[in-house]
Parts: structure tokens; sequence; C-alpha cells
């Protein structure tokens, strides 16, 4: 008995040595990887992190996350090549052709944040914007670490217009190009939680960061539970573009809600989906880290790409507080699609939710807005 035990243990041993020995030294003579093409992500990671996002879940990682998805949701099956190559950068190397659609309002930031690392990096623009994305996300409380695969060659054609679903759209027509870009309803309610830490810069007039749910900096699942409150029909839908917008009861705390969001919401097949992610943490960790990276390669083979997963830095861990209706709502206000018993969740006490402008909660950061 103790002989296998010390045997099995050698064994051990002699493969983690093995794996070890495995790694090669990089260049920058700072990290080590399990593959040499994994180097230049780790000191992307270094300076993503220093210089673009400051380690934190705030407006610029917000925007590097929606662009993984403008520059990976221009393909699409039944047009063909000839409509866009997927997560292949497209959207940073075609930016004049492709900022001219209106989906792709706002996008112009993150581009402008990151497209300047293409010349201080070896990396092609596809690897850089999903690289970024994952890294960006790995700053939010509660996110998942994403996987990163490399080697996306650079796109050669911009994307044809008109593939990035917008917030006004029928909810049949989104569902309709997703799974044409090969996305199930439900899969696109795990990647819509991404919305737990989105904010709008371009929908309502005069007015940047309006939060999606109350806890804009952190990757929880309140996005899923606020979208299901009725919205205060008395007030008027806030000036800009009213049909991407549908009444939502924090209104007067600051909040929006998408149109599209409310509709996935509600939507036969996707009702259930939505709802069960309601203070399931673990589901919607699972089902974003998987949807994403079937969204990371869109238009790529994966056995042509190298797993530097790796380079990705661990994720924040979840803050630990459960969904709760935030002050001022409570369950009266639900609106159902689906008959699955709802969970019981508390209700936040006390005067109405001040929405957070800064991750770290501190307002008089002048930077934090946008
Ligand atoms: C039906 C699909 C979707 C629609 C219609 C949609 C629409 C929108 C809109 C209108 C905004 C606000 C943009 C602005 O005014 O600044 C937004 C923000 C955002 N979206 Fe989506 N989105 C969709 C899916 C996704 C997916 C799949 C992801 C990521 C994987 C994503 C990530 C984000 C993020 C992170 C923001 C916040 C950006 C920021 O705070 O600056 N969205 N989305």
């Amino acid at each position: 008995m103790v002989f296998k035990l010390s045997v099995g243990l050698l064994a051990l041993a002699t493969a983690v040595s093995a794996a070890n020995y495995k790694r090669v030294a990089c260049p920058d003579g700072i990290h080590t990887a399990s593959n040499e093409a994994c180097c230049v992500f780790l000191s992307l990671a270094d300076e993503l992190q220093t210089n673009k996002f400051d380690s934190q879940c705030g407006e610029d990682a917000h925007e590097a996350l929606r662009l993984t998805f403008h520059d990976a949701i221009g393909f699409s099956f039944s047009g063909g090549p000839s409509m866009g190559g997927g997560a292949d950068g497209s959207i940073m190397l075609f930016n004049d052709t492709e900022l001219q659609d209106p989906a792709n309002n706002g996008v112009d930031d993150a581009i402008d944040n990151l497209k300047p690392l293409l010349q201080q990096f070896n990396v092609t623009a596809g690897d850089l914007i999903q690289f970024a994305g994952a890294v960006a996300v790995s700053n939010c409380p509660g996110a998942p670490r994403l996987q990163f695969l490399a080697g996306r060659p650079n796109a050669t054609i911009p994307a044809a217009k008109g593939l990035v679903p917008l917030p006004e759209e029928n909810v049949d027509d989104i569902f309709a190009r997703m799974e044409d870009a090969g996305f199930s309803p439900t899969e696109l309610v795990s990647l819509l939680a991404s919305h737990s830490v989105a904010r709008s810069d371009t929908l309502i007039d005069n007015r940047e960061a309006v939060p999606f749910d109350t806890t804009p900096f952190t990757f929880d699942t309140q996005v899923f539970l606020e979208v299901l409150l009725k919205g205060n029909e008395t007030l008027p839908p806030a000036p800009g573009e009213a049909a991407a917008q549908v009444p939502n009861p924090l209104a007067t705390e600051g909040e929006m809600r998408l149109q599209s969001d409310f509709a996935i919401a509600h939507a036969p097949q996707s009702a259930c989906f939505w709802q069960s992610m309601v203070n399931n943490q673990q589901a919607v960790m699972q089902g974003f880290h998987d949807a994403m990276a079937k969204l990371a390669i869109v238009g790529h083979d994966a056995s042509n790409l190298i797993d530097c997963s790796e380079a990705v830095p661990v994720a924040v861990p979840p803050v630990g507080k459960p969904a709760s209706f935030p002050a001022g709502t409570g369950p009266d206000l639900l609106q159902l699609s689906c008959n699955s018993p709802f969970p019981t969740l508390s209700t936040d006490q006390g005067p109405p939710t001040t929405i957070p402008e800064c991750p770290d909660g501190d307002t008089n950061l002048n930077d934090c807005p946008s």
C-alpha cells in the first residue's frame, strides 16, 4: 500500500516536473510560457492591465468587452465569406467602413484605445480584440476566466453592414441574425451576461454612462433580475433613441433598459433560460465562458489556433452578494413570461438605490464615467 502510494507520488512529481521543464523562457526575460507563441500575450496582458484598464472593471474594460462581439458577429453562414470573416479584427482594420454601421456607434472608443497596440506588439487585430476583451472582463468581480486561443489571421475585407443586431430590432430578427452566425437564443442569453457590466454612451441625449443595471462594475446576475421588473410607464422615455429603450423601474435612479434585452427576456425561446439565470452566479459564469469561447473563434477552426488561455489573468472572484430587488422595487414588480418558480430574494432597504459611477464607488473621480 505504502509502496503503491510512493510510486504514484513519484509518477505525479515526474509529470509535474516534465510539464515545468517544457515551459519556454520568453524573450521579455520576465515570463515563461507553455508555448512560445503565448509569450507576446503575457506581455500584452501586462500592458493592458497597467496602461489601458488599470486592472479595473471600468469604462475602458466595458468597451473592450463590447468590441469582441461587434468584431466577431460580422459573419454569415447564409451570406458566405464575402460578408465577413467573424473574429478577424476587421472592425479595427477597416474601421472607416464598419463604423458607418449605426449598430457600431460608440465602439470607436475601444478601437482608439486598443489599435495603437498593433504597433507595439506583434499580434493580429483579431487576436488583439478577443484577448483584450478576455483581459478586460477578468477585472469584473464574478466574471469567469475566459479561454483565449491565438492565431487568427488578419481580415482582408470589412464585414458587411447590417450584421450587428440593433437594440430596437424585432426579437425574431435578432434570433435569426444570431443563428446565422451559429448562436442559439439561449447562447445569446449567456452572452448577454455582458450587459451586467455595461452602460450606454449613445442612446440617450446629453447623457453618457447610463447603466443597464444597478451594479455596472460587477459581473453578477442583477441585470437578469432588473430587466424583468415592470417599467414605470408614466415616465416619458428619456430623449434620444426612443425605439432602443423600454420603460424601466429605475429610470429616476439613472438606469435604462434596452428593448432587445427586454424582448429576449420574454421571448418563448429564451424566457425560461433568462429567468433561470437570476441569482444563479455559477450558471451565468459557465454559460458566459462557453458562449464567449465560441464567439471568440467565429470564422475560424479551433484546431488551427494555439491555446494561450494561461495569458488571461485569473478573474476577480464574485462579490458573494445574492441578487436582490433594488430599494423601491420588489417582487410585486416582477413581470414574468416563464412559469418556473422564481427564487425568493430579499429587497434592499433604505433610500432609492444610488448607482455608482466608478468601479470603486468613488464618484469624485472625474474620469470614471467615460
Ligand atoms: C442582441 C444583441 C445585442 C444588442 C442589441 C446590444 C446592444 C447594446 C447597446 C445598444 C449598447 C449601448 C452602447 C452605447 O450606447 O454606448 C450595448 C453595450 C454593451 N454591450 Fe451589447 N448588445 C448585444 C449583445 C452584446 C454581446 C453579445 C456582448 C458581449 C459579448 C455585449 C457587450 C456589451 C457591453 C460590454 C456593453 C457596454 C459598453 C460600455 O459600457 O461602454 N453586447 N449593447
